[in-house]
């Protein structure tokens, strides 16, 4: 009988952190720390696909990131700008879906029709699933799904009391995508930063100081097998889950 196969999390999100403090270390200007996080985007998808990781949701830039100075934030708009530029083409034709969560109206229109463009080449893409969180907030998240929940309740099609977990899992964001298996955090902080608040519920948490610019596949790798041996639970017994697994 061959041996089992390593559990991989079908479905991956990271909050990509520490590119400040990585050129800041090096007395050079925080932007050339994203510059050097780019790098390391590309670094872990490489990784993703080589594992067969199904989705894998980046934290790009926080809904509460609009309130950096003005010109860390501009350089930022320009280096999306450019990935976008650069990278798709390069994405559509290893296989990847990309898609953006997030208030995506906050964003100049060149980049709107960017995301746009990119979400529609790359629609029918199965391999892996790149999810950009841009201008994306959990807690916003939570709310514009209460909101279109209300509006459903105020043109008279749903009545508050059918209004369960389900039907607020189905407004948010990556509700047709399975939830997180694994979470990472890099830059050595250990709080979730209003990233997906709903859907990290039941996702392994697992946090590294490496800063991400210094992101290598032993990393992620380290990540993964300490996931690969973690007991999910999911609010039952250790014995239930050894006699009928669990995955919801
Ligand atoms: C993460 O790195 C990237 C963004 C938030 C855009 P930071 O810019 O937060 O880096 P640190 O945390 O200041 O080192
Ligand atoms: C979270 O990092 C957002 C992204 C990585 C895009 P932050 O650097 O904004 O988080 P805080 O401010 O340390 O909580
Ligand atoms: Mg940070």
């Amino acid at each position: 009988m061959s041996p089992p196969l390593p559990r991989i999390p079908r479905h991956l999100a990271i909050i990509m952190d520490g590119n400040g403090r990585w050129a800041e270390r090096r007395r050079r200007p925080r932007m050339i720390g994203h510059r050097a996080g780019a790098r390391a985007v590309n670094l872990c998808i490489d990784f993703c696909l080589d594992r067969g990781v199904q989705v894998l949701t980046l934290f790009a830039f926080s809904s509460e990131n609009w309130g950096r100075p003005a010109e860390e934030v501009s350089a930022l708009m320009k280096l999306f700008m450019g990935a976008l530029e650069r990278e798709v083409d390069e994405l559509h034709r290893r296989g990847v879906r990309v898609r953006f969560i997030g208030q995506r109206e906050k964003f100049q229109p060149a980049i709107v029709q960017r995301m746009h463009a990119a979400e529609a080449l790359t629609a029918g893409n199965a391999r892996l699933t790149l999810v950009i969180a841009a201008s994306y907030g959990g807690r916003q998240d939570l709310a514009q799904a209460a909101r279109a929940l209300a509006e459903e309740v105020a043109a008279g099609r749903l009545q508050p009391a059918d209004i369960d977990e389900a039907r607020l899992a189905a407004q948010v964001a990556l509700a047709d995508l399975p939830p997180p298996d694994l979470f990472i955090r890099t830059g050595g902080d250990h709080r979730i930063s209003n990233f997906l608040l709903w859907q990290l519920a039941y996702t392994e948490l697992w946090f590294t100081e490496t800063l991400w610019p210094d992101l290598d596949a032993t990393v992620l790798q380290a990540a993964l097998d300490d996931f690969a041996v973690r007991e999910r639970r999911f609010g039952l017994t250790a014995a239930q889950v050894a006699t009928q697994g669990t995955c919801p």
